[in-house]
Order: structure tokens, then sequence, then C-alpha cells
């Protein structure tokens, strides 16, 4: 890894960021994330109000490159009335998530924020189901 002193070169560290977390996307598609998230959110629809005309929303909170969204909105795992949004902490993932998602042609929609930041919530009345894969041990205990 390039560095100047005991400064890691920011290029060298977002190329691996990037390189990285490619790596945990194909992962994901070998654990079929996506279809694992969409049969447990598909099964919670009808008890939190989609059949009755209620919006919801899933957001997956430190969604990475948005794989396990983008997988399930490419294969049309959810009904299309269900906003999907992939939250990150890292612009670098964001920034390329969203390119991934335009280029494929999918309606997931990508935000920077922390998690832990009350302003990541869209407060519009949407019922919101929060997903996340590998990023608890991310976290400390408190
Ligand atoms: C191991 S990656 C998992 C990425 C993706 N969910 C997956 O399953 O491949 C953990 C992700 O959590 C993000 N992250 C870490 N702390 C976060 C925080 N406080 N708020 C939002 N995202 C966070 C990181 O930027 C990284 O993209």
């Amino acid at each position: 890894m390039p560095a100047t002193g005991s400064r890691l070169d920011p290029v060298a560290v977002d190329a691996l960021g990037l390189r990285v977390h490619y790596e945990l996307a194909r992962l994901g598609e070998e654990l079929q994330l996506g279809r694992r998230v969409a049969a447990l959110v598909g099964s919670l629809l009808a008890e939190i109000g989609h059949d009755c005309g209620q919006p919801v929303r899933v957001v997956d909170i430190g969604c990475g490159l948005g794989h396990v969204l983008r997988s399930i909105a490419m294969r049309g795992d959810l009904p299309r009335s269900v906003e999907l949004v992939g939250v990150d902490l890292n612009p670098v993932l964001v920034m390329e998530a969203e390119r991934l998602a335009r280029a494929e042609g999918l309606p997931v929609r990508f935000v920077n924020g922390d998690a832990f930041t009350p302003g990541v919530a869209i407060d519009d009345g949407a019922r919101t189901v929060v997903v996340s894969t590998g990023l608890l041990h991310h976290l400390t205990s408190d």
C-alpha cells in the first residue's frame, strides 16, 4: 500500500476498498443474500400494511456496493411499489453503487450517511424495513 510517512495514499485506500467490496458482492451472490433478504422482507409486507396501499421502503444500512438491493431489484423479488434505498458511510462505495444501479437501469437509490445519524431517516410516513448484512462487526458494543 503506497504511503507518505505514516499516511496511506487515499487513492490506493479507495481502490482497495472497491476491490474488497466487489469481492464481497461476489460472495453475496454465492450466498444468495438478495434472495434471502427478499424472502424475509416479503413475508412481512402484508403485516406492515403494504397490501392496504401503505408506502413501504426497504433500507439497507451499510450497503457497500448495494448488491443486495440491486439483485432484489434485478430479479423483481419484491413488488415494484416497494422503494429500495441503500445507505453507507463510505461515499466512494455509494457513488459506485449509484453508478452500477444506473448502468443496470435499476430503481434503487443510494445515500451517503451514518447509521447513527438521525438525519439518515426519511420521515415521510413510509413503513420502513431496515436490513443489513456485514455491518455489525464494524460497530463497537456501545
Ligand atoms: C463488510 S461491508 C458490508 C457491505 C455489504 N452490506 C455486504 O454485505 O457486502 C460493511 C459496510 O458497512 C459500512 N459502514 C460501516 N460503518 C457504518 C456506519 N456507521 N453507517 C453506515 N455504514 C457503515 C462500510 O462502509 C461498509 O460498506
